[in-house]
């Protein structure tokens, strides 16, 4: 095990993250979807789990984050909140549930601490967003920006595509990063921008970056964790490392548990109940057939 994975330790707040960056601890994010996940992937030592709107992507099988509903991303994030015990959770905010005014930025930002118990909320954008920022940070919630590339925007960006590349461009996701910040977001993610553009940033911003395709010059990273744990189906892009290869090891435990069932191989005696024989004399049968069927599971307590 890794000395930063400790799952079983107490929660990581706005505080902890802030004293993590302080102290140069890198600050390790991934997203979730549901309680299993989410607890898989808290007991392997996630700092923060977002319940990002790429569950549009990896749930939904859709393109884009666009279709996403906010009904659905908190349903998701009170799933993930069952599961996680030490992360910070961050709830994603849908497409068009805090672009149109503060105030409903601020009534939505609320419905994922009031129902979906998330710690925080994350908003896409830069010093558009600065005002919006401001409102949901004064009502007490902590967000989390995000700039560079940004996924909701991807009509706008003309495509998923780097940000920052050249000097004018990199100059306005600087001035986005520094917006959020001044807006009072405890912390940013940088998406999909050179890494010395990140590095810049992260000098020059007083709270955590936390990086996705930005390279290694941030105070933390992010993954989407179908593309950490290898499962999908389609290729990975280049900023993404699969430390598993899960969706080929489901393909293929999926094609031997169809061999075992069509064999007959599956199920096994050991996976099999068996029938509680009345003792005679002692009257502890059934009184039709003197037999009394028992569900039993190994354990002789459950099934399941
Ligand atoms: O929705 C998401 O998964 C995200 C991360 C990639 C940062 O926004």
């Amino acid at each position: 095990m890794s000395k930063y994975s400790t799952a079983a330790g107490p929660r990581v707040t706005v505080q902890v993250l802030r004293s993590m960056a302080a102290r140069s601890q890198r600050i390790v994010m991934t997203t979730a979807y549901d309680a299993t996940f989410a607890r898989m992937l808290d007991e392997g030592g996630a700092d923060i789990l977002l319940v990002g709107d790429s569950l549009a992507n990896v749930i939904q099988g859709l393109d884009t984050t666009l279709p996403v509903t906010l009904d659905e991303m908190v349903y998701h994030a009170r799933c993930v909140s069952r599961g996680a015990q030490r992360a910070q959770l961050v709830g994603d905010m849908p497409f068009m549930t805090y672009q149109v005014s503060p105030e409903r930025a601020l009534e939505n930002a609320g419905r994922f601490l009031a129902q979906g118990n998330m710690h925080a909320v994350k908003l896409e954008g830069g010093i558009e967003m600065a005002p919006t920022i401001r409102r949901i940070v004064a009502a007490g919630i902590p967000v989390m920006g995000h700039v560079g590339l940004t996924p909701q925007s991807v009509h706008a960006m003309g495509g998923f595509k780097v940000q920052g590349r050249d000097e004018d461009d990199a100059e306005r996701v600087m001035q986005d990063a520094k917006a959020v910040a001044e807006a009072g977001a405890y912390a940013v993610v940088l998406e999909g921008i050179p890494a010395p553009l990140a590095a810049r940033i992260r000098k020059q911003l007083p709270i955590p970056t936390i990086g996705i395709g930005a390279g290694v010059d941030c105070d933390g990273q992010v993954l989407v964790c179908y593309d950490l744990l290898g499962l999908t189906s389609k290729g990975t892009p280049r900023f993404v490392k699969p430390y598993e290869s899960f969706y080929e090891r489901g393909v293929q435990a999926m094609r031997t548990y169809a061999d075992e069932v069509r064999s007959g191989a599956f199920p096994a005696a050991a996976h099999s109940f068996g029938l509680n024989v009345a003792r005679e004399g002692t009257g502890a049968s059934t009184s039709a057939g003197g037999i009394e069927a028992k569900l039993e599971a190994k354990s002789g307590e459950s099934t399941h």
